[in-house]
């Protein structure tokens, strides 16, 4: 569980705030969006989680713990991280990227695995998020944008993190590969049991991956939480309707199976839970 209490973060020379008076609990073992437009303070939120940014006031508790009372590296050790940009390094091999943190923490944790145990892990990631394991000595530059994402969420949940960070991590690939990495996200949390917070701007998104979704605007402003369905049927506001792209006279239709089509007739995804 983490436990978002009055956070609140001004940048220094920044007039506004980008996170003003966030308060907000995220249960473990599901899947959270933040949803928002850009700026908003989304990418802000995550990185006080993970203390790349300190918050100006205000406080984080992971599991009832103070992340800020945290050693730093261990924590974000302990946190699967994916962004945008699968941000790999480019000088080692898909296998080594994989296995990043494995290494890093061997030896100086509780598990010291070998180095045979660590390579057969790396393959297992591999092959967990739909990867040719010939593809591990290649380096990243040999890679398609969705292979390089693919690699990027392997790293992240090589260490079976309890809590993963994903910020826009699939903005940059196409539509399509787009979804298959968004059904590979669910496949991998539903497995593993992860905590996932999962920030997008992309409604589509939202509604086909999560749990849970906060609407926000600027300053981290809770426009409204809920389910997809709870969103989609019930709009809290205008601001939270024209988000989502609902219109009185244009209603989503909630199909067979829980499917939820947009008023043009594509798919947006399917609700979990409840009934209609
Ligand atoms: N390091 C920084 N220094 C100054 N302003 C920043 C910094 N990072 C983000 N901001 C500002 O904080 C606000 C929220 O940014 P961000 O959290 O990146 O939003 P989002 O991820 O929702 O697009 C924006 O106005 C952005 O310009
Ligand atoms: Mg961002």
């Amino acid at each position: 569980m983490i436990e978002f209490i009055n956070v609140s973060k001004q940048f220094p020379g920044s007039e506004t705030k980008a996170v003003s008076d966030f308060s907000h609990t995220i249960p473990s073992r599901e899947i959270h969006v933040f949803l928002g437009s850009s700026g908003c303070g989304k990418t802000t939120l995550l990185r006080c989680v993970n203390r790349m940014e300190t918050p100006s006031s205000g406080k984080i508790l992971w599991d009832g713990e103070d992340v800020a009372n945290l050693d730093k590296v261990q924590l974000r050790r302990s946190i699967g991280y994916v962004l945008q940009s699968a941000s790999l390094f480019p000088h080692i091999t898909v296998l080594d990227n994989v296995t990043t943190v494995l290494r890093l923490r061997n030896g100086k944790e509780d598990k010291k695995l070998s180095s045979a145990q660590i390579r057969a892990r790396g393959l297992e990631m591999l092959e967990l998020v739909g990867l040719n394991p010939d593809l591990a000595n290649r380096y990243p530059a040999h890679l398609s944008g969705g292979q390089a994402q693919r690699v990027g969420v392997a790293r992240a949940m090589a260490p079976n993190p309890s809590l993963m960070l994903m910020d826009e991590p699939f903005a940059a690939v196409d539509p399509l590969v787009r979804v298959q990495l968004q059904d590979l996200v669910r496949d991998l949390q539903k497995e593993f049991k992860t905590t996932v917070l999962f920030v997008t701007h992309d409604v589509d998104e939202a509604v086909r991956l999560a749990d849970q979704i906060l609407v926000l605007s600027n300053g981290a402003q809770i426009r409204q939480s809920g389910t997809a369905r709870d969103l989609l049927t019930n709009p809290a506001d205008q601001f939270v309707a024209d988000f989502l792209g609902i219109t009185p006279d244009r209603e989503l239709t909630l199909g067979a199976d829980n499917r939820v089509f947009s008023p043009d007739g594509r798919p947006l995804g399917k609700l979990s839970g409840g009934s209609q």
